[in-house]
């Protein structure tokens, strides 16, 4: 059965496509590589036996995206591509809303034409902005806070209007907590272009030394150490949650809104400790003012995912720390290294 993958050469998407192959799905990519490097399709191919058919374009391209769909029989759309640096997109609102919601009406206008009816979107916790209240839930009021969150939020209104004026699609909204890890074979990981903006990919590259140390931003939060806390999740298991997703929703008309997080908050302190046993030394770290835009505590109430999909993350903070730098320690200059 082939899936179409935007996005399928980012971190998340390449991850899933990997898992995607070894549950018996045929990923079809198409990406323009505007945050990815083609040499992830040699890692896919290397881990899971198979290359999946890409597309080097952009999603914006409505002949490109009518050319897929009548190449192959899709009958769903997992869609990751868009812009994500939230810092950015504060910058350059236009590009922001340009790619993230242009990108989306084209790939929605090709799916009508050739009759596909099954979406996945990766949307993310940053809609619930500042939460009243922590476990989140899915029916906890949303908000955005900046231009990208923005985008993810009105992609949910379009993506719901539409599926009410189109009854027999299936559209599932995956609300990611924070992706982190990498594929346990160290081939695969997240590769930020220039100075990263999130922690792990910032703490990885001070452990392998092309940073000097991780500025903590912010140790007066109401938490316990005074340093945010944060739902990591492995992205093994997040790319396991869109396996299940698919399979539980596929052909099951309606709007279905879920969580993929662990139900567990670390704070950053705990993951510089995290991280300096799978290093295998302390990591230095400066405590700095907070950053503008960030919130003390965010953390997932993975029930409903549970209960309605059957899937729930199942690895562990060392796990995550562990691929991480198995992944950096590996390939200290990501992709490059391939
Ligand atoms: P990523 O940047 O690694 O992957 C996105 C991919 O989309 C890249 O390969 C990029 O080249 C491609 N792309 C972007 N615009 C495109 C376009 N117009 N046409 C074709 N390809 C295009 O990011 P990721 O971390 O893998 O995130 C995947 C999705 O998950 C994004 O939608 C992101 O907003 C969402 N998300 C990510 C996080 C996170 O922390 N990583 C958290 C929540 C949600
Ligand atoms: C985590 C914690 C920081 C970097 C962002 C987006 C969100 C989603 C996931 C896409 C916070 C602290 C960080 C550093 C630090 N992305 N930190 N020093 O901010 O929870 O979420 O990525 O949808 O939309 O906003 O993730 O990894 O940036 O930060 O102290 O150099 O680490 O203050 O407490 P965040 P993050």
């Amino acid at each position: 059965m082939k899936i179409l993958v935007t996005g399928g050469a980012g971190y998340i998407g390449s991850i899933t496509s990997v898992q995607l192959i070894g549950a018996g799905y045929e990923p079809v990519i198409v990406d323009n590589f505007c945050n990815a490097s083609p040499k992830v399709l040699d890692r896919i191919e290397q881990i899971a036996g198979r290359r999946p058919t890409l597309y080097a374009g952009d999603i914006r391209d409505h002949a490109l995206l009518d050319r897929i769909f009548a190449e192959h029989k899709i009958e769903a759309v997992i869609h990751f591509a868009a812009l994500k640096a939230v810092g950015e997109s504060v910058a350059k609102p236009l590009e922001y809303y340009e790619n993230n919601l242009g990108g989306t009406f084209v790939l929605l206008e090709a799916m009508r034409a050739a009759g596909v009816k099954n979406f996945v979107f990766s949307s993310s916790a940053t809609v619930y902005g500042d939460p009243a209240s922590v476990p989140i839930r899915e029916d906890f009021p949303t908000r955005a806070t900046n231009p990208y969150g923005w985008t993810k939020l009105m992609m949910e209104q379009v993506l719901t209007d539409f599926q009410h004026a189109t009854p027999d699609w299936s559209v599932t909204l995956l609300r990611y907590f924070n992706p982190v890890g990498a594929h346990p074979s160290g081939l695969m990981g997240e590769d930020p272009q220039g100075i990263p903006n999130n922690l792990m990919p910032y703490l990885a590259q001070v452990a392998v030394g092309r940073r000097e140390y991780l500025s903590v931003y912010g140790s007066d939060y109401p938490t316990p150490d005074g340093t945010g806390v944060r739902d990591y999740i492995h992205v093994m298991d997040l790319a396991d949650g869109h396996i299940a997703a698919l399979k539980a929703r596929q052909g099951r008309a309606g709007v279905h809104v879920f969580n993929l997080g662990t139900g567990h908050g670390n704070s950053v302190l705990e993951m510089v400790a995290a991280f300096g046993r799978a290093v295998g030394r302390e990591l230095p770290y400066k405590l700095v003012d907070r950053r503008p835009g960030d919130i003390a505590e965010c953390w997932a109430d993975p029930a409903y995912a549970e209960r309605e999909l059957g899937w729930r993350a199942t690895r562990s903070l060392d796990d995550m720390t562990r691929d991480t730098w198995n992944w950096q320690s590996k390939n200290p200059n990501g992709y490059q290294d391939a």
